[in-house]
């Protein structure tokens, strides 16, 4: 994780009504040289000042079409932000307002483990792999799958992307998300015991070289700290309360989790399916709580509530607040970049690779303006 150096005393001391005060006076005086883009998981008071908002599919899309601009401020966690700086061309600077704003799931995958596990997995699989890495990972192992004929994906195309994957290859490594690789996979027709879990703390894996040879995925064990807080126990509990709740859940969800629930999908997937439901349909949501507290206040004429009965918060994304945007623009606007996130060109120039194909295996998604 990356240290943010603490921000000069005067922000603390700044009201709410103030510094957004100030964040809108920047955003006017920067115009369109300054694009702010918002994840869904982030806080209400950050959200009001995204130019776009989305899931990690979408901003992806739209961060890369942002090379007109000078700055992008990435309210989200830092491989966002790092996709972001790989997507646009050098003229771009990609700032994220607090660098503590990690995924401990991307920390999951780290370049040397991955090459280790590469050359005893191919080696022993007697087939072609492919990897495919989710989008929360950093950059090297974005380029190293790049380098070796993978892709990246997100959780609203993992399934075009595997597809994709079993078209250049035989088996797939998957990671750092276990789950959304366990669950993807299966709803393709997988079973599970052509799955097998890749622990990178233990000598080849944990896996002998049967298991390597009769595998179609290898799964890197990691997971999301958050979405691994939904269990099985918590549908059953809310179907007790009342059976017409419609259960929704991001595939980072356990496939325990998945059994249970009726529907599963992306973040955007999420707001979709509650945005187009009846009204009066009741639904509880298997995600990070800003979210589902966004659609709580969105759709009123929905009885919408979290799964679980305990806060379920990305503790990073959180770090990002009105003082960290408030400084970052301060920065920018007094000529000092704030926080920029580069990744090296050498990366980049593999990373990309694994970008586009994920980009290249999504049905067009129109991209909304907010
Ligand atoms: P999506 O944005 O793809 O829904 O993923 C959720 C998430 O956990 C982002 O870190
Ligand atoms: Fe990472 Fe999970 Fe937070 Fe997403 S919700 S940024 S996967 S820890």
């Amino acid at each position: 994780m990356l240290f943010q150096p603490p921000l000069p005393p005067k922000y603390a001391a700044m009201s709410q009504a103030d510094l957004a005060e100030s964040i809108l006076r920047r955003k006017r005086e920067f115009g369109s040289r300054l694009v702010i883009l918002g994840h869904h998981y982030q806080q209400d008071e950050v959200i009001q000042f995204a130019d776009f908002t989305g899931d990690s599919l979408k901003l992806s899309q739209i961060g890369g079409q942002q090379d007109g601009a000078e700055f992008i401020v990435f309210c989200g966690v830092h491989f966002m932000a790092e996709s972001a700086d790989i997507l646009t061309d050098d003229s771009v600077t990609v700032v994220l307002p607090d660098l503590s704003a990690g995924c401990s799931m991307a920390d999951m995958a780290d370049i040397d483990d991955l090459e280790e596990a590469w050359e005893y997995l191919v080696d022993e699989g007697g087939q072609s792999v492919v990897p495919i890495t989710y989008v929360n990972s950093a950059a090297s192992i974005k380029a190293f799958c790049g380098e070796h004929g993978g892709a990246c994906c997100t959780s609203s195309n993992a399934a075009q992307v595997l597809k994709w994957a079993y078209q250049q290859g035989d088996k797939v490594i998957f990671l750092p998300d276990q789950h959304l690789g366990r669950n993807t996979a299966f709803a393709m027709g997988i079973p599970l015991d052509k799955m097998v879990v890749y622990d990178p703390h233990e000598r080849h894996g944990g896996l002998t070289t049967d298991q390597v040879r009769d595998a179609k995925v290898f799964l890197w064990k990691g997971h999301c700290s958050v979405h691994a807080l939904f269990t099985p126990q918590q549908c059953h509990e809310i179907r007790a309360i009342d059976p017409k709740y419609n259960i929704i859940v991001h595939p980072e969800c356990s496939w325990e989790v998945l059994q249970q629930a009726d529907i599963a999908g992306s973040t955007e997937f999420i707001i979709k399916t509650v945005r187009e439901a009846p009204v009066g349909s009741k639904w509880a949501i298997g995600t990070e709580v800003h979210l589902v507290n966004r659609l709580i206040a969105d759709y009123p004429d929905k009885s919408i509530r979290l799964l679980a009965g305990i806060q379920c918060l990305c503790t990073t994304m959180y770090r990002v607040d009105l003082k960290h945007l408030c400084w970052c623009l301060d920065e920018l606007a007094d000529g000092r970049e704030a926080n920029p996130i580069r990744v090296a060109p050498a990366t980049k120039k593999l990373a990309v690779i694994a970008l586009e194909r994920m980009l290249e295996n999504v049905s067009p998604v129109p991209v909304a303006v907010k």
